[in-house]
């Protein structure tokens, strides 16, 4: 394999798996995993702490300079744990709660300017992963591999529910869960402002019925055949 590093843009609707994928190919080929929805899910949690509605545009735009959003890999639990300031709120913004408030949240323009500029930043050197809504056409048009993916929402649902009663939620429900998502992808493919959809060059995987080895290997040589025709 030669020496040259690509961009890996993963864009889809909610809960489909594109973290997860995204971090296994970050890991195969030694590359960063950025996880640009928990970017948003920052910010939000940022503004339920500070008590900022989401229409208090001048709130929103005196708090945003002052957020630090990074990532820390915890060896032990072999995850990645978004920091605010510092602050370790990875459990926190995976919560209902800030799962409600995330979609109107990343329909503002200047929390959407603040984030993406950073997330740009990030692939300037590439060898980068990224997943997220907006990455193959807004962030990294140019990202040398870009996935679409996509799985039934009952399906994606039940995986979502299974993660959320792991980390000891006991009050979601499976009807919750589905409403919620679906609510998601109607909002976030809607929205004026970069808007989920897939990009004309992207590579469309439907996980419905893959495993996760499977989806990683058909991903991983993608990954292959693009770094070999540089
Ligand atoms: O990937 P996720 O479900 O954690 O993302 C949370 C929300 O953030 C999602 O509903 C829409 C928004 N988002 C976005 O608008 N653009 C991105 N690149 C990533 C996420």
């Amino acid at each position: 394999m030669n020496n040259h590093k690509i961009n890996i843009a993963i864009d889809g609707y909610s809960s489909c798996g594109k973290g997860t994928l995204a971090k296994e190919l970050a890991k195969e080929l030694g590359y960063l995993f950025i996880d640009s929805g928990a970017m948003y899910r920052a910010v939000t949690l940022a503004l339920i702490r500070n008590d900022i509605a989401i229409d208090d545009l001048e709130a929103i735009g005196a708090l945003l300079p002052k957020l630090e959003i990074s990532f820390e890999y915890n060896g032990v639990l072999n995850h990645y744990q978004t920091l605010l300031n510092g602050d370790n709120i990875e459990s926190e913004i995976r919560t209902m709660k800030v799962s409600n408030l995330v979609s109107p949240v990343s329909k503002i323009d200047a929390v959407r300017t603040f984030l993406v500029r950073q997330q740009k930043a990030i692939g300037q050197n590439k060898g980068v992963v990224m997943d997220g809504r907006d990455i193959g056409t807004v962030v990294f048009p140019d990202a040398e591999l870009k996935i679409f993916m996509t799985a039934q929402p009952e399906i994606r649902a039940q995986r979502r529910l299974t993660e959320l009663k792991q980390n000891g939620d006991i009050l979601s429900t499976f009807d919750n869960v589905l409403e919620n998502l679906k609510s998601r992808d109607l909002q976030d493919s809607t929205r004026l402002n970069s808007p989920l959809r897939q990009a004309e060059d992207a590579i469309v995987i439907d996980n419905s019925n893959l495993s996760r080895a499977e989806q990683k290997v058909l991903a991983l040589n993608l990954a292959y055949e693009k770094i070999g025709q540089l």
